[in-house]
């Protein structure tokens, strides 16, 4: 009983608290379990905040080679999967720093000086997110060679572009695939322009008003890369913002939930590529499922569930930017509840980008070092879909305007002939020119030139159009942004 309590009492936080924590209590608020993934990171962050104590005199060089001593020690029994997490013990900061004081005792207890955990903890977790940002843009990157790579092998493949999902214009199938390039480009700005904002310095914030210590908090900055493009410390130059606000994390969630509304709108247009009714597109077996009771089933599992997954990272930014909506200066427990949505957010979209370069592009064959098992294209289906709506009504318009009508005319003109197309169940490429001409007379045998898909797709010769010479100038420009 008395050792009991003894127990108990060394559970409680200080000599201050009267009673230790119940155990729901104590499983409300800790976060090791998840925010374990932060070590390396809070390892880094307290040995460059070591270095600088001891380079201040703050602490002994003693104290910084004991610490960098246990840490190593630390890193050994995490990474072998020894290392001992604590519920007890809340999270992964005071799991480390209690161990770092077992282990070379009094250097560990000066390691917090001039810290609190809450410019601790933004630290950790903007020096993850950095990293993971890295990982994501070369994944981004790899995504946006696959797709290139399908495109340049279909560049002269003719899909119906659609409005409305109704038979709009023929364009190349390398340009429509070109459009997701330019997509995931631009999530790659993205990720780019919110790394700056991430790789800042909220340490030497400490709790709250900063510290009495002399930090030099440029020089920790210089020590864990918080740099801009010049080589100069970034530093979080309020204390009571740098240690609350998370909108790093929020616009960071902003930027992946954007890049999954693109592979989302990317996944719509893989499954009705699939399905039997357009028949444009196989993608590889392992990417696909079958039915427990239809036989003949073969189910876009991946991009359905991509498009799906889109709708769990958008809720993650719902999560968090109402996370930090109401919440008064400075630092509140709230923020602890940034970690979860923001994790899944990285896994999901990493998971996902890796997934779709190798549904799209395929995977290296080891013996022949060239890429197998990418989408397999149906051109045939295509172009035949494409004959179907009247495609290249547009150019009958435009073919008309060329011999000097007004283009409202024109399509006055184009609607009755459509209509007759229409009527004897034929493309427009297939009435007679004597009927064509009852429509307009200044039609002539050249109009076949441009009622012809071909024809449509190689007269969209303008900056950013469907023409395969503009395609191909796109594809190398991408290539040449891509290295
Ligand atoms: N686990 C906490 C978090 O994730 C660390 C900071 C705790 N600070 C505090 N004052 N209780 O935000």
């Amino acid at each position: 009983m008395k050792q009991n309590q003894l127990d108990k009492k060394s559970q409680a936080w200080s000599a201050l608290f009267s009673e230790p924590m119940s155990d729901l209590v104590k499983r409300y608020t800790a976060s090791v379990f998840f925010d374990k993934r932060l070590w390396q990171a809070d390892i880094s962050g307290s040995l460059a905040h070591a270095e600088m104590l001891a380079a201040q005199g703050i602490i002994s060089a003693q104290d910084h080679a004991d610490i960098e001593r246990g840490m190593s020690q630390i890193t050994v029994e995490i990474e072998s999967g020894a290392f001992d997490w604590k519920l007890d013990l809340e999270d992964v900061h005071l799991n480390l720093e209690a161990r770092l004081t077992q282990l070379v005792g009094g250097a560990g207890k000066r390691l917090h000086t001039g810290r609190s955990r809450n410019d601790q903890v933004a630290t950790d977790v903007r020096l993850w997110l950095r990293g993971e940002i890295d990982l994501i843009a070369t994944l981004l990157a790899e995504l946006q060679i696959a797709l290139l790579e399908v495109a340049e092998k279909n560049v002269e493949v003719i899909l119906p572009g659609f409005t409305h999902l109704q038979v709009a214009q023929p364009v190349s199938f390398g340009h429509h695939l070109l459009a997701y390039v330019e997509m995931f480009s631009r999530d790659g700005e993205r990720m780019a322009e919110v790394r700056q904002r991430v790789n800042r310095l909220p340490l030497g914030a400490a709790a709250l008003a900063g510290t009495s210590y002399p930090l030099d908090r440029e020089r920790v900055a210089r020590t864990l890369g918080m740099v801009d493009a010049q080589g100069q410390p970034q530093v979080c130059q309020n204390s009571l913002d740098a240690v609350s606000d998370r909108d790093f994390a929020i616009e960071f969630t902003a930027a992946c939930a954007l890049c999954m509304v693109h592979i989302s709108r990317l996944s719509e247009e893989l499954v009705l590529w699939m399905s039997q009714n357009f028949g444009f597109i196989k993608i590889a077996d392992r990417f696909t499922t079958g039915s427990s009771i239809m036989p003949q089933k073969k189910n876009p599992d991946v991009p359905e569930l991509a498009r799906g997954k889109t709708g769990r990272v958008v809720g993650h930014l719902m999560g968090l930017i109402t996370l930090m909506k109401g919440q008064p200066l400075a630092y509140n427990k709230d923020n602890q509840e940034d970690k979860e949505p923001l994790f899944d957010t990285v896994d999901t979209l990493k998971d996902t980008l890796r997934i779709f370069a190798e549904m799209i592009g395929g995977q290296i064959n080891p013996t022949t070092q060239a890429k197998e098992g990418g989408i397999s294209v149906n051109a045939q289906a295509m172009e035949r879909a494409a004959l179907k709506g009247y495609a290249t009504a547009t150019d009958l318009a435009d073919y008309l305007v060329k011999k000097g009508l007004p283009f409202r005319d024109a399509h006055e003109t184009v609607a009755h002939a459509v209509k007759a197309a229409v009527t004897h169940q034929v493309d427009l490429s297939e009435l007679p020119l004597s009927v064509l001409q009852g429509f307009h007379p200044s039609i002539d045998k050249d109009v076949f030139d441009v009622l012809g898909l071909r024809g449509s797709l190689h007269a969209r010769n303008v900056l950013g159009g469907t023409a395969p010479n503009q395609v191909r100038l796109q594809i190398a420009r991408h290539r040449g942004r891509l290295g």
